[in-house]
């Protein structure tokens, strides 16, 4: 279970990419960077969130930490901008909070080095969890007191918006040729080592356990929230084991260079 707070107030949009996130106070007296289960990619992106955002964390990684935020439309009632009233008064009901990393920087691959073992690591985590947002036009990583941050794992494991296609669909590669941290030699047969041996059955019934059930109901073909968790831990545990085989890109993006 993730902790729950209560949005207080709405202080600003994040506006960058197409989500419409938005800075929140909550009754824990915390800022958390909020996505809206009102929003246009709807709860499963939310899902996403929580299921690679706690896995990422329990394989040392550093991620925000994430509540959920329990929101009351009449929130947006004072809001001026019609597109954030909509969102609010769509989003009542438990929506995603995320740790707010106060004044991080956008990642910049010209600016910042990493090391081949944290690339690694970073490549061969999207790469299980087939993660298509983090190209270096995009990076969705940030900078905070000089380390580096992930953030915004919406657009991983595409297979959970077609479940009956699942096993072909998470037997495909991983393209990483775009990856944000591909120039820099990332060793993802080292992170597959020491990172895959860590992703068992368990730890996936932990990490799925933090999604609410309010986010997993009515989905066709699964009759509880639990068989829905299940279904999201099973590519991952088959993926762990030999995705590091199927990563393409990277040594061509070397030689590129
Ligand atoms: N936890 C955070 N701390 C600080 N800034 C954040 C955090 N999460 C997101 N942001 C900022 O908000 C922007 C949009 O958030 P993101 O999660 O990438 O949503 P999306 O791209 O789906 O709109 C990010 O690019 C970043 O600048
Ligand atoms: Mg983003």
């Amino acid at each position: 279970m993730l902790k729950e707070v209560t949005a207080t107030r709405y202080i600003t949009p994040l506006r960058e990419g197409g989500s419409l996130p938005g800075l929140v106070e909550a009754d824990d007296l915390g800022t958390y960077v909020m996505k809206f289960t009102g929003a246009g990619q709807g709860r499963k992106t939310l899902v996403a969130e929580v299921v690679c955002g706690e896995l990422a964390r329990r394989l040392g990684l550093r991620v925000p930490g994430l509540v959920t935020i329990g929101l009351d439309p009449v929130l947006g009632l004072g809001e001026p901008d019609p597109e954030v009233q909509e969102l609010l008064k769509s989003s009542g009901g438990r929506n995603l909070g995320m740790g707010f990393l106060d004044r991080a920087i956008g990642f910049d691959p010209l600016a910042f080095a990493v090391g081949p073992e944290e690339a690694g690591r970073v490549v061969w985590f999207d790469a299980l969890v087939n993660n298509v947002d983090r190209s270096w036009r995009n990076p969705n990583l940030l900078m905070w007191h000089g380390e580096l941050w992930l953030i915004d794992h919406g657009a991983t494991m595409i297979w959970h918006h077609n479940w009956p296609g699942v096993e072909a669909s998470a037997a495909r590669p991983y393209d990483a040729s775009d990856h944000a941290l591909a120039p820099f030699a990332p060793d993802v047969a080292g992170a597959a080592a020491a990172l895959a041996p860590l992703v068992t059955e368990d730890l996936l019934a932990e990490v799925t356990a933090g999604i609410p059930d309010e986010w997993l109901a009515g989905e066709p073909g699964f009759d509880s929230p639990d068989a829905l968790r299940r279904a999201y831990a099973r590519p991952l545990l088959a993926r762990a084991a030999d995705i590091h085989e199927r990563i393409r890109g990277i040594a061509a993006h070397q030689e590129d260079r």
